[in-house]
């Protein structure tokens, strides 16, 4: 069987990450089984969960608390969809993960480094990613695309938040890039659609070398006229 590979797309908002996980998903399709899937979220329990915290339900209760229901979320998702997926031999593309936790409720959040790390430790356990794409854009850039994408719909718990929280955010994950550089990639998010698709694909090659057949350029696959 195929090894299984397990992506992780980081980044803030508006970056970008639900079209460039649709165009790796695309990409990988014809030759792999691709499970697209976002947290909180990608279970129907997860889900649940994820509409009670983004509808700011936990706030009053701090960023532990917060943390806590994005774990119980992510524990379903691990047990349901992500580790049996993997086991299959499929590619799974998940928009955010544990390093959402680390900046999100961690570095803007307050939350200490070794109540994330503990949390880390009992609930993702050894499924890991193997590789995490982060996109990297402007926070004030990034939330003018995610508003203009929400219409006249009220911001979620965190669009809602301050540039400066945001701007920490981008700190976090510049920073999570830098310390830890064999699992992470940092993509230039500011760059045109088909820009930051090609950097994408050329990271999944260089990292994941089982998957550079299906985004070989065509000629390189030997299928061009
Ligand atoms: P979503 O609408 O998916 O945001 P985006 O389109 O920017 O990915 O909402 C997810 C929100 O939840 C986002 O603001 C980040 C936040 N979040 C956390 O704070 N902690 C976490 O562990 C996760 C997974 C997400």
């Amino acid at each position: 069987m195929t090894s299984g590979a397990f992506i992780t797309f980081e980044g803030g908002e508006g970056a970008g990450k639900s079209t460039q996980i649709g165009r790796l998903a695309d990409a990988l399709r014809p030759a792999r089984t691709v499970t697209v899937t976002r947290e909180p979220g990608g279970t129907k329990r997860a889900e649940a969960i994820r509409a009670a915290v983004l509808g700011g339900l936990a706030r009053p209760h701090g960023p532990f608390a917060e943390a806590l229901l994005f774990s119980a979320a992510r524990i379903d998702h691990l047990d349901r969809l992500i580790r049996p997926a993997l086991a299959g031999g499929g590619v799974v593309l998940c928009d955010r993960f544990m390093d959402s936790t680390r900046a999100y409720q961690g570095a803007a959040g307050g939350l200490d480094p070794d109540t994330l790390a503990a949390l880390e430790r009992v609930v993702v356990g050894p499924t890991r990613p193997d590789l995490t794409l982060i996109l990297d854009l402007d926070p004030a850039a990034g939330l003018a695309r995610a508003r203009a994408r929400a219409g006249s719909g009220a911001p979620d718990r965190f669009e809602g938040e301050t540039l400066a929280f945001h701007a920490r955010l981008r700190a976090a994950f510049r920073a999570i890039a830098a310390a830890e550089p064999e699992r992470c990639v940092l993509i230039d998010a500011a760059a045109e659609p088909d820009a930051v698709e090609a950097a994408v694909r050329a990271a999944v090659a260089a990292r994941l070398p089982v998957l550079a057949g299906p985004l070989a350029p065509d000629k390189e696959r030997g299928d061009a006229a």
